[in-house]
């Protein structure tokens, strides 16, 4: 009888959880709003906590019974948050997050704790915020193609970097700090310059010259660090999304941090 309680009380937990993914994509420097709307109908303010994270544990913002509270923010998110309190009633706990940097790239979560007589209901929301950098190169020019690794205390001799273009294609290896062509595409050669000075600082950038059409599509950049069998692996994917040529010859490239 006892473990037969126990069922039911798990399966209504579970039935009370709702996850939603969204992904949303930004620009850095920019802003993004990022949705958050309760499913309840006779939704009561005055029982509603509304917590939002970044990444399970930093607080970006909680609202509490219709208030805004930013006591615990997290240093890094004050002042670039805008909530829309009109919104409120309508169940709407959206949020605008301005001046978007690298860390804001991740995993958001809306949680909506609604206690009224005792009925909580938790709704999960994940939000993965894709950053993208825009470069404008021109056709037979040249465009960094940005890659770091925020490993402080990188070790060349542990680390491999694997460039690649539309998934398969090797644009460049870079091996225990040691540049590789050996197995290079055939349309990259002689196109790609290395900052080998730069390797010591994580910043694993290459310069493709020449840019044609066919560079277009999608670069993965793989950085591995296999030290004390712990393996970092930090992917980069820059999407070069169209090639416009305009009268002058100018292209967008979208560089996309995911
Ligand atoms: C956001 O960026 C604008 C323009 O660069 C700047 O004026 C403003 O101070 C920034 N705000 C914050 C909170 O960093
Ligand atoms: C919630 O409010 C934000 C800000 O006004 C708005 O952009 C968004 O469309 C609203 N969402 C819904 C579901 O009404
Ligand atoms: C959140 O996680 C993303 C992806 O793992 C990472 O790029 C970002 O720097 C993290 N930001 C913070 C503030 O932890
Ligand atoms: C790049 O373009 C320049 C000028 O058109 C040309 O001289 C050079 O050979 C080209 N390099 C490669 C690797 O295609
Ligand atoms: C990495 O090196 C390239 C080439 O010198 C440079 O353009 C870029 O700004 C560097 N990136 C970082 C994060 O230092
Ligand atoms: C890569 O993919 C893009 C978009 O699908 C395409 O335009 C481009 O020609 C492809 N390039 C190569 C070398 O496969």
């Amino acid at each position: 009888m006892i473990i037969g309680w126990c069922f039911i009380c798990v399966f209504a937990v579970l039935i009370n959880k709702v996850c939603l993914q969204v992904t949303v994509e930004a620009v850095i420097g920019g802003s993004v709003v990022l949705p958050c709307s309760s499913a309840e109908h006779d939704l009561k303010l005055q029982d509603t906590v509304v917590y939002w994270r970044h990444n399970d544990s930093e607080i970006v913002c909680d609202i509490v019974k219709g208030q805004d509270s930013v006591t615990l923010q997290n240093h890094q998110y004050k002042n670039r948050v805008k909530t829309f309190p009109d919104e409120y009633n309508r169940g709407n706990f959206s949020i605008k997050l301005n001046n978007l940097t690298h860390t804001d790239a991740g995993e958001f979560i809306c949680l909506i704790s609604q206690s009224s007589d005792s009925n909580q209901e938790t709704v999960q929301l994940i939000i993965k915020v894709c950053l993208q950098v825009t470069v404008e190169a021109v056709i037979g020019g040249s465009v960094v193609l940005p890659c770091s690794s925020t490993k402080p205390d990188l070790k060349l001799q542990d680390t491999d970097v694997h460039w690649r273009h539309n998934d398969s294609r090797i644009v460049y290896d870079i091996a225990k700090g040691q540049d590789s062509v050996m197995l290079q595409d055939q349309q990259y050669e002689n196109r790609v310059k290395t900052f080998p000075d730069e390797y010591n600082k994580g910043n694993f950038s290459i310069k493709l010259i020449n840019l044609t059409h066919t560079d277009a599509g999608e670069f993965i950049c793989l950085i591995t660090d296999s030290s004390d069998s712990n393996q970092e692996t930090v992917q980069l994917i820059i999407k070069v999304l169209t090639v416009i040529s305009t009268s002058n010859g100018n292209n967008c490239i979208t560089v996309c941090l995911l």
